[in-house]
């Protein structure tokens, strides 16, 4: 079975490659720039690879149904167009993807917008949508022969390539920057058993570390440089088609940190477009954290045409990244589908995590940004009454346990923070309360509650 028919192209330069031609550090030879995985024929209406829509979006769903391991994957249920294993038969899987799109209704109320969603990507095998990527390169490592994998991380990637080395049966080796990750993420590694190095440095020290240990040794680096992640990153754009009956929605409002969820995503509809599933693309929107905005800055001062690091600072320690990888292919995306780019403070992740909570929904606080966000965009006017907006949730709740305990504690934001916040997270707060272990002292409790 030969399924494999893809080639690599260089996102810079447009170099094309074979897909083991590739270096160890994913970077084109001529320019060095990254690459995406391109399949001949797709975007000509009469090439011959070109797969049909009708059979496609009947076999998807078909497979809903089905008892086959690869069929029950959110990923691989969609393999026509991800072919890039010479046999699928070599796909590791933990059932990813399929994940819940949940509509959220007082949010959409607040804003006054008419149809509100979250496409939850936190409810991964392993809480994160890294899961949906990892079970793509890495099922590629093993078909290669790897018997090392690695990754500079700021915690999910870390945990997803754990789990999914794991099951494959190979060694992992995982970079994160010391102190500078949630625990839960920290304790999945372990638990699978990486090697887990914890670097006195941040993710960007990691990142430059990483790259020169794979460049040394017969190591396959997984971070999101490595283009077969994105090929499963984009498959949440398939499963929001479909829920969406093959119309799009208006508007996705991703999170960014190293850049490249937001382009996965937009090379998911792009293909869907190109290949006649789906009629148009929807914005695609990024929203960063404001410590850590070098892509949001850069729009702002230049359009997203040049682009400085930074040094991250924010308490959403997954999208904590001065020097993100993939900018220029989110700024792409970001500009080919009109979306835009923009920051958030501490307090308004906070307040939009809070408020997400009240809908029986938790994330991290990365994942919050996109209301954050999104209430921004409503505000400017860049949002409309009739539009349909999905958020994507990219990480669960229990991963950063710690910061919405201090949250309702009142011990997450300093008060300089918290300036013009401060009626809205009273409302949100609900710290835990001590009391006798008699029904009337606990019943007291609701008093402040009723009405
Ligand atoms: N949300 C969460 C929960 C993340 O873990 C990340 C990235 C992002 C959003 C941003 O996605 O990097 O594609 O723009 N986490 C990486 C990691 C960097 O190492 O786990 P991006």
């Amino acid at each position: 079975m030969n399924e494999n028919l893809h080639t690599l192209r260089c996102f810079g330069c447009g170099a094309r490659i074979a897909g083991r031609e590739a270096s160890p550090d994913f970077r084109c030879a001529q320019c060095g720039d990254l690459f995406e995985v391109e399949y001949a024929g797709w975007g000509q209406r009469q090439g011959h690879n070109r797969p049909n829509p009708g059979a496609l979006k009947w076999l998807w769903r078909e497979r809903r149904c089905s008892s086959e391991a690869l069929d029950q994957s959110g990923v691989w249920r969609f393999r026509e167009l991800l072919p890039i294993l010479d046999n699928f038969g070599n796909a590791i899987s933990l059932h990813e993807g399929n994940t819940p799109l949940y509509k959220l209704k007082r949010a959409a109320k607040a804003l006054g917008i008419d149809q509100l969603f979250a496409k939850h990507q936190g409810m991964n095998p392993t809480g994160s949508f890294k899961d949906t990527g990892m079970t793509a390169a890495l099922s590629v490592a093993r078909e290669r022969g790897f018997e090392w994998v690695a990754c500079a991380s700021t915690g999910n990637t870390s945990a997803a390539m754990a789990a999914y080395a794991a099951r494959a049966g190979l060694r992992s080796l995982v970079l994160i920057p010391e102190g500078k990750i949630a625990w839960g993420k920290l304790s999945q590694a372990m638990d699978y058993g990486a090697v887990t190095c914890q670097l006195k440095s941040d993710f960007d020290g990691c990142v430059r570390v990483l790259t020169q240990i794979v460049k040394e040794s017969p190591i396959y680096l997984l971070n999101s440089v490595n283009p077969y992640r994105l090929e499963g990153q984009k498959t949440p754009a398939f499963e929001i088609a479909e829920a969406f009956d093959w119309t799009v929605p208006d508007h996705l409002i991703v999170p960014g940190g190293n850049l490249a969820n937001s382009s996965a995503l937009g090379k998911g509809f792009k293909e869907l477009h190109e290949l006649g599933l789906v009629a148009r693309m929807p914005r695609i929107s990024v929203i960063q954290a404001k410590g850590a905005n070098p892509l949001s800055r850069s729009f702002a001062e230049n359009n997203g045409e040049r682009m400085e690091p930074v040094e991250a600072h924010t308490r959403a320690t997954a999208i904590r990244i001065g020097n993100p990888a993939s900018w220029r292919k989110a700024a792409r995306t970001i500009k080919d589908t009109g979306g835009w780019c923009l920051d958030v403070s501490e307090a308004e992740i906070a307040v939009a995590k809070a408020e997400l909570g009240t809908e029986g929904l938790g994330c991290e606080p990365a994942s919050a940004v996109t209301l954050a966000g999104l209430k921004k965009l409503r505000a400017e006017g860049k949002v409309v009454a009739n539009e349909t907006v999905v958020l994507l949730l990219t990480g669960h709740t229990l991963k950063d346990a710690d910061y919405t305990i201090n949250f309702h504690r009142g011990t997450l934001l300093a008060d300089d923070e918290i300036a013009g916040h401060r009626p809205d997270i009273a409302i949100l707060q609900r710290n835990a309360v001590v009391v006798d272990a008699t029904p009337s002292a606990v019943l007291a409790t609701l008093d402040g509650f009723s009405g």
